[in-house]
Parts: C-alpha cells; sequence; structure tokens
C-alpha cells in the first residue's frame, strides 16, 4: 500500500487522548498521515474504552458502521486501547474485518504493527507492555487543542476496586519522572500552551522511582511535591484529575493555596455515601473519611470547586444504602456529578456478586439522584451570579457565532459575547446567568 492514511477515533477517557496523540506522533514520523474522518483513510483505529458494558458495545457497533459505509474499499480496521488489551486474539475471531489489535502498553509500536501487515500477513497484534525509555509525550501538533494538553503523570492502576476494570485493561501503576513531566509543561508553555491537566488514573497516587525533579521542592507527597514543581514552571493553567480519595493527602490543598496557578477544583469521585457498599467496593475509605477530606477542601482559604462519581446499583445496594448516598450528596453539595448505574465486568471480583439490583431499581435510583443533584447544582450555579471567573477561551459557542465559549478555573463551562481573536487567551468574566451545567457572562477585561 503506498498512501498511508490513517482516521484515529479515540473513545473514553483522557488517557485515551493522550494514547491518540501519541500514537498520531509515532505514526507521522514513520511517514503516514493523519486525517479527520474515515471516509479518506486506508487504515482506521479505534482507541476503546471498556469501563462499562454500554462502551464496549459502542466499539462493535463502530466497526459495523465501517464495514458498511466502506463496502467496496475495507480500510484496515485496527483497535487499540482497554478493549483491545482485554479482548486481544478473541477480537480477530468476533470480527473478523479487525486486522490489528495493540494493547494499552503497545501505543508506540503501532506504526510497526502496521507495517507487518500486507504480503500475505493479514492481522498483526501486541499485548506487550510499555517497553523502558519509550515516549509519554506527543508531538504539540498532533495535539486535540493548541490551547489545553494533557500530560499523563501515572498509568495504570494498583487499587482494584470491586466492579472495576482498569487495573486489568491498563495493567500496574507506573509513575513518569518528574523531570520529564515538567520539562513537557515548560515546553507546551513556550508553544504558547495555557493550561495542562496532569492526568491519571489515579494522579496523587503519584510515586516516581526518584527524587529527579523534585528536589527543593517541599511537600508531604509526591504528588504534592509534583504539582510545586509544575505549578513553578510559570503554565498559566494546571489542573489535575483523578483524585483517588484514600491518597487525597491536606497537602494537595496547601499547595493549591500556595500556587495561583493550581486551578481551583478537585475531582474526588466517592462512588457510594454507605460504609457496607464502600467495604465490599473495596476503596479503602468509609464515609467519615471522605468527609474528613472534603472537609480540608472546604475549609481551603481558595473556594475550591469539588465534583464527584457516584455508582448506583452496585450488587446488594438496599433501598436504606441508597439513601445514604443521597444523604452524602446532600452533605457534599458536589458542583458536579457523574452518575453510573453499576455495569458487571467480567472478571472482576463483583462480577461474582449477586446483581441483586434489577436493572428498573437501577433507573429510578439514577433518577432520583440525577434530580437531586440538579437541584444543588442550580443553587450552585446561581451562586456564581455576579462574580467574576478567569476563562481561557477555546472557540465559538455551539449556540451563536458571536459568542465565545471556554472553561472557568473552577473547571464550569462559560458562554459570552466577545470577538474570535479573544481564542486561546485568558479572560475575565462578570457571570450574569446560570444555566444547567454552563454559565453565561460578560467580557469584563483581559486577565
Ligand atoms: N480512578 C478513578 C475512577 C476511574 S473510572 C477513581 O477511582 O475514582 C471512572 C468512573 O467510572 C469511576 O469513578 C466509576 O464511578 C465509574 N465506573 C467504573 N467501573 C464501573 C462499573 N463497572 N460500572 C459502573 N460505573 C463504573
Ligand atoms: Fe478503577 Fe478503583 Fe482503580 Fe479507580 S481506583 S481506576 S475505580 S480500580
Ligand atoms: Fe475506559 Fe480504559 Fe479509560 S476502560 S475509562 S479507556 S482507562
Amino acid at each position: 500500500m503506498d498512501n498511508k492514511v490513517v482516521y484515529i477515533e479515540t473513545h473514553g477517557c483522557q488517557m485515551n487522548v493522550a494514547d491518540s496523540e501519541r500514537a498520531a506522533t509515532r505514526l507521522r514520523a514513520a511517514g503516514y498521515e493523519l486525517c479527520d474522518s474515515p471516509e479518506a483513510a486506508n487504515f482506521v483505529l479505534l482507541n476503546t474504552c471498556s469501563i462499562r458494558e454500554k462502551a464496549e458495545r459502542k466499539v462493535f457497533h463502530r466497526i459495523d458502521d465501517i464495514r458498511r459505509e466502506r463496502a467496496g474499499s475495507l480500510p484496515v480496521i485496527g483497535l487499540m486501547g482497554c478493549v483491545a488489551q482485554l479482548e486481544g486474539e478473541a477480537i480477530f475471531e468476533n470480527a473478523p474485518a479487525v486486522r490489528m489489535v495493540a494493547g494499552t502498553g503497545a501505543v508506540d509500536r503501532i506504526p510497526q504493527l502496521l507495517g507487518s501487515i500486507g504480503g500475505g500477513v493479514r492481522r498483526a497484534i501486541d499485548l506487550e507492555g510499555r517497553r523502558e525509555g519509550e515516549i509519554w509525550d506527543a508531538s504539540p501538533s498532533e495535539r486535540r487543542s493548541k490551547h489545553v494538553a494533557f500530560v499523563p503523570i501515572i498509568e495504570g492502576c494498583n487499587k482494584f476496586c470491586t466492579y472495576c476494570i482498569v487495573p486489568y485493561s491498563r495493567g500496574r501503576e507506573r509513575s513518569r519522572a518528574a523531570s520529564e513531566i515538567v520539562e513537557e509543561v515548560r515546553g507546551l508553555s513556550e508553544r504558547g500552551y495555557r493550561e495542562v491537566q496532569l492526568i491519571g488514573q489515579n494522579v496523587n497516587s503519584y510515586r516516581p522511582k526518584s527524587d529527579a525533579g523534585l528536589e527543593g521542592f517541599r511537600g508531604a507527597t509526591p504528588f504534592a511535591r509534583l504539582l510545586r514543581a509544575v505549578a513553578s514552571t510559570g503554565m498559566p493553567r494546571i489542573k489535575f484529575t483523578t483524585s483517588f480519595p484514600r491518597d487525597f493527602d491536606a497537602d494537595i490543598v496547601k499547595a493549591i493555596e500556595e500556587h495561583e496557578n493550581l486551578c481551583e477544583w478537585i475531582h474526588l469521585p466517592v462512588q457510594s455515601g454507605n460504609d457496607r457498599v464502600l467495604r465490599s467496593m473495596r476503596r479503602g475509605y468509609n464515609v467519615a473519611r471522605y468527609l474528613e477530606k472534603v472537609a480540608a477542601i472546604e475549609g481551603s482559604r481558595r473556594r475550591l470547586s469539588l465534583t464527584s462519581d457516584i455508582i448506583v446499583g452496585f450488587p446488594g445496594e438496599t433501598d436504606a444504602e441508597f439513601e445514604d448516598t443521597l444523604k452524602l450528596v446532600e452533605r457534599c453539595r458536589f458542583e458536579g456529578l457523574y452518575i453510573f448505574k453499576y455495569s458487571e465486568r467480567k472478571g472482576t471480583p463483583a462480577a461474582t456478586m449477586e446483581d441483586t439490583v434489577p436493572e428498573a431499581l437501577k433507573t429510578e435510583r439514577f433518577l432520583a439522584l440525577e434530580a437531586l443533584q440538579m437541584s444543588i447544582e442550580r443553587e450552585i450555579y446561581q451562586s456564581y451570579i455576579g462574580s467574576f471567573v478567569n476563562v481561557l477561551v477555546e472557540g465559538q459557542s455551539a449556540r451563536s457565532s458571536s459568542d465565545l465559549k471556554g472553561h472557568s478555573s473552577c473547571n464550569k463551562v462559560v458562554n459570552f459575547r466577545g470577538p474570535s481573536d479573544l481564542t486561546g487567551r485568558i479572560v475575565r468574566v462578570r457571570v450574569t446567568e446560570a444555566k444547567t451545567h454552563s454559565l453565561y457572562g460578560e467580557l469584563s477585561v483581559e486577565a
């Protein structure tokens, strides 16, 4: 095949976004061209997620779509990401159109894998781990945004919550050297990036092999020290996600207080408001411990925005236990909440527990929690009216071309009127109106 045009479609979390950017970097270096739609490509890579059954099923629907749309000239279809890692060889049997499977540790070897296909070789697979010395960062030109960059700091997960597939699809925790992270952030800053998001399944479990790059930065945990080191690069805005409650040290709050460029947003998934359920999920904390972390966040002299995730309908969850979750949500008043119905994942300990909550009841609980959260969020969003927020302008809003849209440093979507040449700038906006999940305001001055 002489023209080598690749289309990468990314599903799942920020880690997959970062992996796609890295794969694109490697492919471009190996002489491939990248394009924005599957029609023009002769290689289609689907970067997959298997966190819930629905996410996993989506991949196979997408393969069917591509087969239908490109019936006359079927591209080489490849899978990467979590489904690729978990299903491996079985994918070739279940979806014969797939010709390449690259596991989560094989991102940097995708060009070789694709290159090995052809001339009698129909399929290629690589499920091995990341090799020593392989790159972590993507070339800025392959990044999804010119203003906000994802920077992975830790991969994998050692927690083994009983419902979760991630430790199996991503392997054990591996932290990236601090000196490398700081250098990448500096490079991004020089290229005009205004925000980095430090990402990992659990960023605050960050534990590099050596102290290199952290010398001179005080802090109780390596993550708090890393935050200070990254803050000292002068990158205008630094966000991080996701924080694992058990490892959330109050020192993180202190670091945020010391550095204006560490943003006032903390995503701390609680999963349930009941101790028995939390134990059965093997989360490693109880409600009281979680509330201690919340108190540290609420006690900060900066107004920190706290968001969370909750699973409803975990095996064995009773009405009373679900009520505890409602109570916790009332107590915490999260500024944002992702609610999920429990989805059984094969191979996890929870899959062997009896799924006692029928689908209809899961839906009922989902809706009850959603209604509660909406009423809390309405009040919180209203409370922003009259105040000023700093917004990184990402572009025009979907509503109208004279409206701009961006995220505040507290991670709210903010819409306001202004000229499109403000894109990529950080501006100050006075909030005048609040809607569901977004704020509206007026441009004040350039920050
Ligand atoms: N590492 C993060 C979560 C990463 S997964 C943490 O521990 O907090 C993102 C979210 O997906 C989780 O917070 C959880 O709410 C949800 N999730 C994970 N596995 C799930 C499952 N089997 N069913 C439903 N939701 C799930
Ligand atoms: Fe999954 Fe738990 Fe790891 Fe989060 S901490 S990725 S929920 S196993
Ligand atoms: Fe999905 Fe894998 Fe991320 S399962 S959420 S893509 S780590």
